[in-house]
Order: C-alpha cells, then structure tokens, then sequence
C-alpha cells in the first residue's frame, strides 16, 4: 500500500492508461479525483468532468481536487490527443487541439497545483510525454513537438520546484494499446486486433505495451520509490527507441 493516506489528481482517466493508472493508485490506498470529459464509467473517489481546452477548468482542477479529497499530493497530467500528418496536412484546428490539450492544458494543471503541494510540503507530478517527444517520428509532427514541449517543461519543472519538495517527472511511452492507437488503426481502414498483432512484432519485447505496463511505471516515478528523481523523462518501450 504505497499510496495509503495520498490524494492524487488524474487527467485522461478515462482513457486507456488513465484508467490503469487510477485504478492502480487506488489499489495502493490512495483516494483519486478523476478528470477526465466524461467520467460516466470512472470509478473514483472524485470526478471532475469538463474539458481542458478550457482555461478556467485547467486552472481550476487541482483546487477542485484539494477540495474534493482533502488534500492533494500526486497531479498525473496524462490526458493527450493525437493529430496526425506532415505540418502540410495539419489544420489550424489540429493545431489548436494539439496545443490546449498536450501543453497548455499541463502547464495550466501544473502551475495551480505546484503551490498547493508546496504549501503542504511537497508531492510528485508526473506528466506523460512519449518516445515520440524525446526523438520525432514520421508524419506526426505537431503531436511529436507538442510533446517534446511537454518533456522540455517536466526538465525545467522538475530543477526549478525541487527546492519546494516536489518531483516533477515525465513517462516516455512507445505505441500502447488504448484507445487512441487502437481507433487511429480504424480511421485508417485497418482491423485494430491484427494491427496491434503485427505492430508487436516490430518491439524486441514481442508485443506493444498495455496500460498497466505504462501505469506501473507512473505509479513508480509517484512512489516513494523514486523520492531522488526530478525531471527525469522515462523512456518505457519494450526495447524499440524511435529510429
Ligand atoms: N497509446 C499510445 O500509443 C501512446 C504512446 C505514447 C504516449 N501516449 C500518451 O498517453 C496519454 C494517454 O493516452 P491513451 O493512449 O490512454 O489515450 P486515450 O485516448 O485512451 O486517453 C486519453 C484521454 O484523454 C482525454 N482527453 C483528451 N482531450 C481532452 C480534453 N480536451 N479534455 C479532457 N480530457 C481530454 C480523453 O477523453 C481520453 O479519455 C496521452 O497523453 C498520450 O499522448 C500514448
């Protein structure tokens, strides 16, 4: 029970590794607000609808969390959309998207909730980034900047509130098996089950990750565990780095 008596912040939980990540901080004794635009089928302590393209909802979310739980100790900033395409093919929208949900979003979460978990003495957050940020892979290009911007300000936030108690680190996923891997494969006229199959292949673990395999290492840079690391970018791939 590492996370017994902790009140954690989730954004994206209902999504694919969101929802492996509340239910295992639950598992360990923590109490969760879950953020997420619809939290219909969340099973939490707290829900927190609402859209992070909006800026009051942002700014107001760890306030919201503090006041639902009491307290507020981990923000998991892990909500994200994917847009893909050269910059040729990206739209105004994609780009608009792309920014308020992966960056803008994150950086709103962050700078309401790093004085609240300063002023009781520290916690972790913990952003989820991707491989695609630390090196760019072929025609997702603003998904691939917006989150390198999203590891760039876990560094920088994770030198500047060290002092303040707080850890601030970010994991790295390749390709998971969610829902926005999976329904990109069906936009594009592929069978989601056998894509997965054969992406899998390409990983020298023989299978891309789960959830859970994403969520572990979360709940690892949240924990106790990881208490000397700040503005780390964890890397959690199965052994296949982006070319
Ligand atoms: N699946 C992958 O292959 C992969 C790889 C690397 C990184 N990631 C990152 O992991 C994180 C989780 O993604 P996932 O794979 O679980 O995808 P997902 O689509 O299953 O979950 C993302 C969640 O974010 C929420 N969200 C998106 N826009 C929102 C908005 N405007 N307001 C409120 N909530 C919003 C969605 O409703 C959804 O529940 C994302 O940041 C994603 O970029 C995923």
């Amino acid at each position: 029970m590492r996370f017994e008596g902790k009140r954690a912040l989730v954004t994206g939980a209902a999504g694919g590794i969101g929802a492996a990540i509340v239910r295992g901080l639950r598992a360990e004794g923590a109490r969760v607000a879950a953020a997420d635009r619809d939290v219909a089928g969340v099973e939490a302590d707290a829900l927190l609808p609402g859209d992070l393209l909006d800026a009051a909802h942002a700014d107001g979310l760890a306030e919201a969390a503090r006041s639902a739980l009491g307290g507020l100790d981990i923000v998991v900033n892990n909500a994200g959309v994917i847009t893909r395409g050269p910059v040729t093919e990206t739209s105004d929208a994609d780009w608009a998207l792309s920014l308020g949900v992966n960056v803008e979003a994150p950086f709103r979460i962050c700078r309401a909730a790093i004085p609240i978990l300063a002023a009781a003495g520290g916690g972790a957050i913990v952003n989820t980034a991707s491989c695609w940020g630390l090196r760019p892979g072929p025609n997702h290009a603003v998904y691939c900047m917006t989150k390198a911007a999203l590891a760039s300000l876990t560094q920088c936030m994770g030198m500047d509130h060290a002092h303040q108690g707080i850890r601030i680190n970010a994991v790295c996923p390749n390709e998971v098996n969610t829902p926005m891997l999976r329904t990109g494969f069906a936009r594009r006229g592929f069978d989601p089950d056998r894509a997965v199959a054969e992406l899998g292949l390409t990983v020298p673990l023989g299978r891309i990750a789960e959830p859970e395999d994403i969520a572990d290492v979360v709940l690892f840079l949240a924990s106790d565990a990881a208490r000397y690391m700040c503005g780390s970018l964890v890397e959690v791939n199965g052994g296949k780095a982006v070319a």
